[in-house]
């Protein structure tokens, strides 16, 4: 039987869900264009996600010393671990500067050099001359608060352009029709109880990640992967989820994030001996070398007893050789971060730290223009009408294996913009909008209410810890087949309980418990997809470091897995990896001799 919810319906040409970075930057460039555009968010836009990156953004603009879009597009490639869609790649370092620039017109107030430019500095991976040169001084940043102040400028732009916001509206599920094409979305209203029914010409889902699926994530407990769960549940599709990076400086004990600019304003790392470990791993960029490297390369150092404190299970991070008016003027989030989580006086001591989940590299699959891909073996890039994602939600893919340190912040903006760009060319804000299936809505409100009603014998927080747990322990830095077996079919178990959920608060009002319980059937697919995957994938490529196969197998795995999760069940399959660039070398572009995959070291 359907549930009888009243709902009111809203009708928009685009209806962006989440306001983070990617939502709010798709949001502005759609109403800039005249699109009527509604952003629906379950947290107020300035408290999203992107309020908490620090580091900065990524682009060639050369404030710093030489660089150029090139050698950040080969970065970004080697970054990847050559898992990332070439196309997209170049149209991310192509693009880049463009992005911070219109940033910066929009009112970003980025830290200064003396000169009045955009401040740069160093982070992980980001190098010169396609890997052989000095590291570059590319992430443009706002002192250690850079995804705080894109986040404001980014929500007045997009009020200032007459966008209009739906705050705590709690997204349920995506409205399909019969024939495939997205047409809206079911929304509940959490302050008043209140349904409601966006009907759009497009739906941009920039839901973010999905790390609370782990028990020790940076990211805010809102990230609950809600994007990839709607689309899980509509049939479509996930990509690479497999690869889950490891930040290595969340402090010890909280993972709250130590930005990876700490280490490119000159911290380091040290184990218990003292010893700057990374001149060992990685001679040439040492802390500068991408993420996945340095956080295997703590995880080595505890593993082999060199580890410090008590327990002998955590690293140092040193910053107190740094000026003082350094550390108070370009990272005194950090400083004060260290203080209050750690107890720690950055000028006098070192920063207790340990790799920590932070960022989705995986996600749903898009192409460069954000429409979401449904990919067949006939048609590995075909398009689901009417559906786009961005940001950590989706997977362009960029990133591929590894993400880059201050690549996030860019892809949100390059991405969001890319967004609009292409609805602002296909969506016809003179045409009505479609005729909504009913039974789509229906089952959206059934599932609802099943939830609502729930009268399991498990709570949705033990549930919860249980699946956080599972993940931690079987899909961590390194993995092997033992472990990735038994967590599979450990997860699979904890899957098979969601029907079996108690919920207890039954109002529509303020209902936290109801919330927290949709939030874990969107996590549920998202874990789900990232251990199948990675239990298939036999080999080591970036953030997916298997122990009993230990190097990269480009001629069987150099390919895109694709994740249809269904409950507790995932089919998987494969996409080829892009490879082309956009342009050849003779048009500007890069030799596809420059980027061909070869061993990854630093
Ligand atoms: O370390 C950081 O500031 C994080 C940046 C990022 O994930 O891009």
């Amino acid at each position: 039987m359907t549930a009888a919810y009243q709902y009111e319906t809203h009708e928009y040409d685009v209806v962006v869900v989440g306001a983070g970075g990617a939502g709010l930057r798709a949001t502005l460039g759609m109403a800039e264009q005249g699109l009527r555009t509604a952003c629906v968010t379950k947290v107020f836009p300035t408290r999203s996600h992107t309020v908490a990156a620090q580091g900065g953004i990524a682009a060639s603009l050369s404030n710093m010393g030489p660089d150029n879009w090139q050698w950040h597009m080969y970065d970004t490639v080697k970054g990847s671990d050559w898992l990332g869609d070439t196309d997209a790649m170049e149209y991310l370092a192509r693009e880049a500067p463009k992005a911070v620039y219109e940033l910066e017109h929009y009112g970003v107030p980025f830290s200064r050099t003396e000169e009045g430019k955009i401040y740069q500095r160093p982070f992980g991976g980001h190098t010169t001359e396609f890997g052989e040169g000095p590291p570059v001084q590319r992430t443009c940043a706002a002192a250690d608060r850079t995804g705080h102040a894109i986040l404001h400028t980014l929500y007045g732009q997009s009020l200032k352009n007459n966008a209009e916001f739906y705050i705590e509206y709690f997204a349920i599920d995506l409205i399909m029709s019969d024939d495939g094409v997205c047409q809206g979305v079911v929304c509940w209203k959490l302050d008043d109880g209140t349904m409601h029914v966006f009907s759009a010409k497009m739906v941009v889902l920039a839901t973010g990640g999905y790390g609370r699926a782990y028990f020790s994530a940076t990211s805010a407990h809102t990230c609950t992967g809600d994007g990839g769960g709607m689309v899980a549940r509509a049939g479509l599709a996930l990509q690479d989820m497999e690869f889950v990076q490891f930040h290595p400086t969340g402090i010890y004990g909280s993972g709250c994030l130590i930005t990876e600019g700490a280490r490119g304003e000159g911290g380091y790392l040290t184990n218990s001996e003292g010893e700057r470990f990374m001149e060992r791993y990685a001679p040439q960029y040492k802390d500068l070398a991408p993420r996945d490297y340095v956080s295997r390369s703590m995880t080595m150092e505890i593993r082999e007893g060199r580890g410090v404190g008590e327990h002998g299970d955590h690293i140092h991070l040193n910053l107190s050789h740094l000026p003082a008016e350094a550390l108070a003027e370009r990272l005194p989030g950090i400083s004060e971060s260290a203080k209050i989580f750690a107890g720690v006086d950055v000028t006098k001591e070192p920063i207790p730290v340990l790799p920590t989940v932070h960022y989705n590299m995986g996600g749903i699959p898009t192409n460069y223009w954000g429409e979401v891909l449904n990919p067949t073996a006939e048609n590995p890039t075909a398009i689901v009408p009417g559906l786009m994602a961005a940001g950590e939600a989706g997977c362009a893919s960029v990133h591929g294996a590894n993400r880059l340190g201050s690549n996030s912040l860019i892809d949100l903006v390059v991405f969001g913009r890319a967004a609009s760009i292409r609805a602002g060319q296909i969506v016809d804000p003179s045409k009505p909008n479609p005729t909504l299936n009913k039974a789509s809505i229906d089952k959206a409100f059934d599932r609802f209410d099943y939830f609502r009603n729930a009268k399991g014998g498990v709570t949705t927080a033990e549930l919860r810890l249980e699946m956080q747990r599972t993940m931690q322990a079987d899909a961590a830095v390194f993995r092997t087949d033992k472990t990735l077996k038994e967590g599979v079919a450990k997860m699979t178990e904890i899957a098979k309980k969601l029907p079996d959920l108690a919920v207890t608060d039954r109002s529509l009002i303020w209902n936290s418990d109801l919330m927290e319980t949709l939030e874990l059937t969107n996590l549920m697919p998202n874990a789900m997809a990232t251990i199948v995957g990675a239990e298939a994938r036999k080999e080591s490529r970036g953030a997916h470091a298997h122990e009993d196969y230990p190097t990269r197998d480009d001629e069987n795995w150099r390919i895109h897995s694709v994740a249809h999760v269904d409950g507790a069940d995932v089919t998987l399959s494969f996409r080829p990896v892009i490879v082309d660039p956009l342009t050849t070398e003779a048009e500007g572009g890069i030799s596809l001799k420059k980027i061909a995959p070869k061993a990854r070291t630093f």
